[in-house]
């Protein structure tokens, strides 16, 4: 499949601001970077101290990079001015980073629209940003002719897997991480005594400080 282009958008795209009251959408604009970097790192920093896998991307130079792929889109949702959310998804399985076997989903007839991140600003989560968010991408998905919205959630990111599930997304496949505990052994040996001045090296079998000693039984048969 071509890839389409990604639109930009232009400075004069949106001149005014909006009301505080509404959610707008448009493009992510190269100016936003820093600022909505910011913003994923607020919004998933409680996320993250409990989920093994990152739920947003890994640095900001893999963030900044996205900006120039043409098959992701970037969203900017903006209340008042202020950035409220933030929606970014993949036509394609994009990514050095990427475990998505694209064949799962070829040979099942599905053309999936990858839903890479879907994050509201703490102070606007249950206000209907989320909902509106996922319209918009499956508006995306339609026009696109993208058959299925996929995306990947930590099972114990319960709000947003509850939120997933009210909207009738359904589980895929059973990858989840398992773990097993290891016994405990320390690397390091324990402390020893030390030798005092003059004191003969234990050998194994003991002290052997007399060097006259005889020699100890060979095996039979060696020369
Ligand atoms: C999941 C998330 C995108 C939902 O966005 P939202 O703006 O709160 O969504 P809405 O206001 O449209 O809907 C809220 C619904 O989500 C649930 N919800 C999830 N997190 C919530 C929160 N912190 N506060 C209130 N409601 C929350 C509510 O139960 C509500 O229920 P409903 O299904 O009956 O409507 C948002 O909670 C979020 O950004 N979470 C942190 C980042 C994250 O985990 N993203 C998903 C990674 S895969």
């Amino acid at each position: 499949m071509a890839r389409a282009r990604k639109p930009k958008e232009k400075e004069s795209d949106h001149p005014d601001q909006g009301p505080a009251d509404q959610i707008r959408v448009r493009r992510m604009h190269r100016r936003d970077i820093n600022r909505v970097w910011e913003f994923l790192k607020l919004v998933f920093r409680a996320v993250n101290r409990n989920t093994v896998e990152y739920q947003r991307p890994r640095s900001k130079q893999r963030f900044e990079e996205q900006y120039d792929d043409e098959g992701i889109e970037q969203l900017v949702f903006e209340a008042g001015g202020e950035v409220v959310g933030y929606a970014e998804c993949a036509y394609e399985v994009t990514g050095s980073d990427n475990w998505i076997n694209p064949r799962y989903f070829d040979s099942r007839g599905m053309r999936p629209l990858f839903v890479e991140e879907l994050a509201t600003h703490p102070d606007y989560q249950g206000r209907g940003v989320g909902s509106f968010m996922l319209e918009q991408l499956q508006h995306l998905a339609r026009v696109r002719g993208c058959t299925h919205l996929v995306l990947e959630v930590a099972e114990n990111n319960r709000p947003a897997l509850s939120f997933y599930r009210k909207r009738n997304f359904y589980k895929l496949d059973a990858a989840i991480f398992m773990a097993q505990k290891v016994d405990q052994e320390p690397e390091l040996l324990p402390p020893r005594p030390l030798k005092r001045p003059g004191e003969a090296e234990p050998g194994p079998d003991g002290p052997h400080d007399d060097p006259d000693a005889p020699e100890p039984d060979k095996p039979q048969g060696s020369p």
